[in-house]
């Protein structure tokens, strides 16, 4: 496991490497920090603007301070703060402690947990380097991050301190995960990981092994891993709150280890990051393992649909018919469209289970990528309310959900001429719509909102918290949501039924 600096809070600097103060924008404000004897009229001659994240670093004889930028004081706020933090780590990378004397820039009226939380997420993501194979690793070595608060403060934000390492934690496990290669982070592997995470946090987790898939009809699931020479696997992680839970939520991730495309296959480049096709997956394992130290009120129930999708001479063919778990039988005319064939049966098994409201999160199409891009994953879904509390969330820990429609006309793009339905719309039009349409089949009358996070969930480069290669993409914005979440009603229109115009 990747390391991650420990966090502590403190009155003083005393003998940290490097102290970070803040700079408001135009005309500069300094923090105090513990008086560096650094001014404004040292910082406008270097060039510095005081702009969100930028970041100048002043070596001294015994200390480094790094001053960073938080742009105008009236807009300084939580993402503000987040990115403040993680860009001081980024110019400490080799020094092991660094002091944050940034709540010097926490505008009267705004709440101060939230801001230390900020810190601490921003400094801990942001230290996050995938470095196993390397011979030469340089990772981060900040080893010691110290939020500077006063004393009378300390009391009511180490347990925030506390719970932000915590999901630090969670988010670095996710992008181990999903950064290890496909050919070790196997399904089974991955299910090992969900048992051993899971059972150490104190979770119940059940593990439906292929002979488990064949007697529970997961007809999807088998269907894609019929290819592979790796078992599927279909994970089931379990919190319950102490006394009476006030819903049931399901988590349901796409746990696709690696996307070859199956005998549809993906081009070399199309292939190259597919071992992230894994990272909804991911994403809920990782949410799961937080649960029992952030204690939400809500019973949670994390699904990960886990296979490989590999060509051979045994793997599903387009044409070829799948009966998923909920009874609707499925043509397959594309194999590289997978996700949806194994999600459907996680859905339907939520469904069962008698969930209150489920969310999916899935690398499911490249069309969203090409509508939303690298930093925004598409919303879809058949509850407002469902929809509204996951944007404030979403909000919340800075990852970006945009509002996608499932329109009813779109509908008949994935009717089959065979089978109940067929995996794929017609033609390249609207290939995050179909996908979500297909989804919706499986999730009858229970409130659903549907994550598509191919694009945020692996990136090519490190943008202050987010790191290269996996990000971690959707776990804080879960972690918010669970923690807020008040029980919703699907929409109208939304009751199962098919919207065909
Ligand atoms: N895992 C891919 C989607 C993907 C693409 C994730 C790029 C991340 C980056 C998914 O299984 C897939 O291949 N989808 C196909 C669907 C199509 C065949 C209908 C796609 O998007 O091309
Ligand atoms: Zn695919
Ligand atoms: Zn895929």
């Amino acid at each position: 496991m990747t390391m991650m600096p420990n966090f502590s809070l403190a009155a003083s600097t005393r003998d940290a490497d490097v102290v970070a103060i803040p700079v408001a924008k135009g005309p500069l404000v300094l923090g105090d920090g513990d008086g560096s004897g650094i001014d404004a009229a040292f910082l406008e001659a270097s060039g510095f603007e005081g702009k969100s994240g930028e970041v100048l670093v002043v070596p001294g004889p015994t200390r480094t301070t790094v001053m960073v930028g938080v742009g105008p004081v009236a807009k300084v706020d939580a993402h503000v703060l987040r990115r403040a933090s993680a860009a001081v780590v980024r110019a400490s990378w080799k020094r092991t402690s660094v002091a944050l004397c940034l709540l010097e820039a926490v505008p009267e009226g705004m709440d101060r947990a939230e801001a230390v939380k900020a810190l601490v997420e921003g400094a801990g993501l942001a230290a996050y380097r995938y470095t196993v194979h390397k011979s030469e690793p340089k990772p981060c070595r900040v080893a010691e991050v110290t939020v500077i608060a006063e004393v009378t403060e300390h009391p009511g934000l180490q347990r925030v301190i506390e719970h932000a390492g915590a999901v630090v934690e969670a988010v670095c496990l996710a992008r181990d995960l999903v950064n290890e290669p496909p050919g070790s982070m196997t399904p089974v592997r991955l299910a090992d990981v969900a048992v051993e995470v899971g059972e150490r946090a104190g979770l119940s987790v059940e593990v439906i092994d292929e002979e488990g898939a064949v007697d529970l009809g997961l007809g999807g699931l088998l269907g894609v891993a019929q290819g592979s020479d790796h078992p599927p696997r279909l994970v089931k992680m379990i919190w319950n709150p102490a006394g009476t839970a006030t819903a049931s939520v399901a988590l349901v991730g796409k746990g696709i280890t690696f996307d070859s495309g199956g005998l549809s296959l993906k081009t070399g480049e199309g292939m190259m990051t597919m071992k992230s096709d894994m990272a909804g997956a991911a994403a809920v394992l990782a949410t799961m393992s937080v649960l029992p130290v952030l204690k939400p009120g809500v019973s949670v129930v994390g699904y990960l649909a886990v296979a490989e999708n590999m060509p051979s001479g045994k793997a599903i063919r387009p044409g070829d018919v799948l009966r998923t778990r909920a009874g609707k039988t499925v043509e397959v005319l594309n194999t590289d469209a997978e996700g949806r064939l194994v999600l459907a049966d996680a859905l339907a098994l939520a469904v069962e289970d008698g969930a209150d409201a489920i969310v999916d999160l899935a690398t499911l199409t490249g069309a969203c990528v090409v509508a939303l891009g690298s930093r925004i994953a598409g919303m879809m879904g058949t509850s407002d309310g469902l929809r509204d509390q996951l944007q404030a969330a979403a909000h919340s820990a800075d990852e970006r959900l945009w509002p996608l429609p499932l329109p009813g006309e779109y509908r008949k793009h994935i009717d089959s001429d065979v089978a109940d339905l067929k995996n794929i719309g017609n033609g390249r039009y609207a290939g995050a719509l179909t996908a979500g349409l297909f989804l919706k089949e499986f999730t009858g009358k229970v409130p659903w909102a549907h994550l598509d996070i191919a694009g945020p969930a692996f990136v090519d480069a490190d943008d202050a918290w987010v790191a290269k290669g996996a990000t971690g993409f959707g776990i804080r914005t879960l972690l918010a949501f669970l923690d807020a979440y008040v029980p919703v009603g699907a929409d109208a229109d939304a009751d199962g039924a098919d919207e065909e115009v």
